[in-house]
């Protein structure tokens, strides 16, 4: 199966959505599903809930044959090649994988093999299935601390800091070296800059596991009362007030960009690597009073020391992702606020009903 079969109308193509019930996944199933997809999620569960799932089929409508969900890690190739043999899998959407920077300086054996080992039976399944056109989840960590801003894809990659930005660099050589063995491949690398916001229902969103370490997640904690203050990493950055500056993306907006790289695959062959970012960097006091007026109370916060690793800047160049695939990002930086915060007010505790 080459990628001519992505120029199918859409309600005959399937996609496979790995880590389909996560935060970025769960909102791109849903675009996938306004859009007359039928979506296979292949997901373990390790970090997200049956709930997410349930609610993506809540609020898209999707039936039994649209919507599939298996129960299913990366690394189990018998259980992979039970969703290949049943579904004719179009492209795939590669979402599946840890993502603590922290906990991945702790356990690199256990990211490199869920992320890199996980992948390369995925890609071997799909292979032999004849599926070769992949959408990878990617990430603006593959720049390190960035050459340029805004950061352009022609910006040099530099080696990442901790294990997870490693994942993320070893897959984005690979996929690409599949490309170069064989042209039927056909890869995106979509490189994130900072998912934020939730689904406007406030049914979907991010649910941290344990406390959050990302920014957003945390200041919302502190708003609903989980969290006492946010410590802000360091205020003496060469940034317009001295802290952290970054591009922070709705992850709705996020998930429109994995449908139109689809579509894009589906009239394109090749490898190419894309920025999914606004082109617009707020810093970490822009951002907790952006979230304050979201609430309607102050938040909260301290200075701490700098958090080791990070850069005092980065956002994207967002011209190829408009160049390419016709895509931006609309949602602003109040509705991603005014998201986060209604998710977070109906879902204090996230997919489950009480503290863990
Ligand atoms: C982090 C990861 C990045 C990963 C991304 C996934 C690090 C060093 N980088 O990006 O590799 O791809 O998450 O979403 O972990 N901040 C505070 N207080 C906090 C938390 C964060 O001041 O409690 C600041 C940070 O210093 C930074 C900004 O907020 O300036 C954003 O931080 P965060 O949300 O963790 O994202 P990144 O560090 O950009």
């Amino acid at each position: 199966m080459s990628n001519k079969s992505l120029a199918l109308p859409h309600n005959e193509l399937t996609i496979l959505v790995t880590g389909g019930a996560g935060f970025i996944g769960s909102h791109t199933c849903i675009e996938l599903l306004g859009q007359n997809y039928n979506v296979v999620i292949v997901d373990d569960l390790s970090n997200s809930s049956k709930i997410a799932v349930e609610r993506i089929r809540e609020l898209s409508g999707a039936d039994e044959n649209q919507l599939v969900f298996y129960e299913c890690n990366i690394l189990d190739r018998e259980g992979l090649e039970t969703v290949f043999s049943k579904h004719a899998i179009d492209a795939i959407i590669h979402f599946a994988g840890f993502k603590a920077v922290g906990e991945s300086t702790q356990k690199p054996l256990e990211y490199y093999w869920n992320n890199v080992a996980g992948s390369l039976v995925l890609f071997d399944v799909a292979r032999n299935h004849g599926v070769k056109n992949v959408i990878f989840s990617s990430s603006a960590t593959v720049y390190g601390d960035p050459e340029m801003i805004p950061i352009t894809e022609e910006c040099p990659l530099h080696e990442a800091t901790n294990p997870y930005g490693e994942t993320k660099a070893m897959m984005e050589r690979i996929l690409t070296d599949f490309y170069r063995a064989d042209s039927e491949w056909n890869v995106v690398l979509l490189r994130y800059f900072n998912p934020i916001g939730a689904h406007e229902s406030g049914r979907i969103g991010e649910d941290p596991k344990d406390i959050p370490n990302n920014l957003l997640p945390y200041v919302a904690q502190v708003a609903v009362g989980k969290l006492e203050r946010i410590g802000v990493f360091g205020n003496d950055y060469p940034t317009k007030d001295g802290t952290g500056v970054r591009d922070y993306i709705h992850v709705v907006d996020l998930a429109t960009g994995h449908v139109a790289a689809i579509k894009y695959a589906a009239a394109h062959s090749g490898s190419i690597a894309i920025n999914l970012g606004t082109g617009v960097g707020y810093s970490v006091l822009d951002m907790i009073s952006a979230f304050s007026r979201a609430v309607g109370k102050e938040i909260p916060y301290t200075i701490d020391a700098r958090r080791p690793g990070d850069i005092a800047e980065c956002y994207a160049d967002p011209k190829l992702a408009y160049d390419l695939l016709g895509w931006k990002a609309v949602h602003t930086l109040d509705d991603m606020c005014a998201d986060s915060w209604r998710w977070q007010q109906q879902n204090p505790y996230g997919y489950s009903d009480k503290e863990a």
